[in-house]
């Protein structure tokens, strides 16, 4: 029996396109990197002051938990940040086209749930969009609803650790490159590596890039800074002691995440606030071929968050080599979107 062909009928049943998705960070399963993350993760753990880099909150809970704490009365960052967008999408995009950017390729650094990019991509009309985070299931996860909301959108998720370095694979489109790192991850480098990050995309030959939309928080009062790192619900701690179940997974330790506790305290003299995990008693760890004792009071180092004034980020740009430098706040001047122009 032959049918009557209702192409527009079959159109609207076609599976939205998916996004083309490439995973380079596989700490559990990669030989390699399966060493690479042990031997790290020891050396931090041995140290004399124990510390362990803040890439280690990012498992899938981690990803989950920080989802969590952006929605805190007490966490302002993202929703300022939000606000900042929100009011100033038309400058920022006129400002890109004045500097004759047109449908950039648009390189989202630690992209998350990719929700800063979702209210940026109607405004900036990129030709493609790339979300990177070391969180590789989460955000193959959150590329899939991104190309649901833009089904003609070319996306080319990638699941990276890059502050390990930033080369970034032939499938990136590799002229008017926008990279857009928001939320502040920027402040959890230390100053010299952040200097460092900011020169490599900077660099024309490096990082091919226009231009950055950065996101950072700025220096506050004490106690709103403290709350935001020490939410009344427990959350960011929850965050915290994640990092210890992620260790236990990677390195077959045997953190018990019931003897530690959240310490978040601002530290005015580098002008950033600390995360640490403190045993609670007297305890020893182990894991294949180790053992750390920690006395009570004893604390692992797990996050910086470096806070900037808008002078000090507008300088460090300059001295990383950005020609231009904008910038937007929000009324209280709690956080500033900068742009800076290659
Ligand atoms: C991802 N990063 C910018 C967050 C921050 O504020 O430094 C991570 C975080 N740590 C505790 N709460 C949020």
């Amino acid at each position: 029996m032959n049918l009557p062909l209702n192409i527009s009928a079959l159109s609207l049943q076609l599976p939205p396109a998916s996004p083309q998705f490439i995973a380079l960070y596989r700490p559990d399963s990669d030989g390699q990197a399966v060493h690479a993350t042990t031997q790290e993760l020891t050396h931090g753990l041995l140290a004399a002051a124990a510390h362990v880099s803040p890439k280690f909150f990012y498992n899938e809970l981690g990803s989950r938990l920080f989802e969590a704490i952006t929605g805190l009365d007490e966490y302002y960052p993202t929703r300022t940040e939000a606000g900042i967008f929100e009011a100033a999408h038309g400058p920022i995009a006129a400002t890109l086209a004045d500097a004759g950017i047109k449908r950039p390729c648009l390189i989202d650094l630690g992209a998350g749930n990719c929700a800063k990019a979702v209210t940026l991509i109607p405004h900036l009309q990129p030709r493609q969009y790339v979300p990177v985070d070391i969180s590789v299931d989460f955000l193959r996860d959150a590329a899939e609803q991104v190309q649901n909301s833009f089904p003609a959108l070319d996306i080319v998720g990638l699941g990276m650790d890059f502050s390990a370095g930033l080369a970034l694979p032939e499938e990136v489109q590799s002229h008017e490159r926008v990279f857009f790192y928001p939320g502040s991850s920027l402040g959890n480098f230390h100053p010299a590596q952040a200097l460092q990050f900011l020169q490599h995309i900077a660099d024309p030959a490096q990082g091919k890039a226009r231009g950055l939309l950065l996101g950072i928080d700025l220096v506050k009062d004490t106690a709103r800074l403290e709350a935001a790192y020490d939410d009344a619900l427990g959350v960011t701690g929850a965050f915290n002691k994640n990092l210890l179940l992620n260790i236990n997974g990677l390195l077959g330790a045997n953190f018990d995440v019931r003897q530690w506790r959240h310490v978040a305290l601002f530290n005015a003299a580098e002008s950033r606030i600390e995360m640490h995990l403190e045993a609670a008693c007297d305890l020893a760890v182990r894991w294949p071929g180790h053992e750390r004792r920690f006395k009570a009071g004893e604390r692992i180092h797990t996050e910086c968050s470096y806070k900037y004034t808008v002078d000090g980020m507008t300088a460090l740009l300059r001295q990383a080599g950005f020609k231009h430098v904008e910038y937007w706040t929000d009324p209280n001047n709690w956080f500033a979107v900068f742009w800076a122009a290659v």
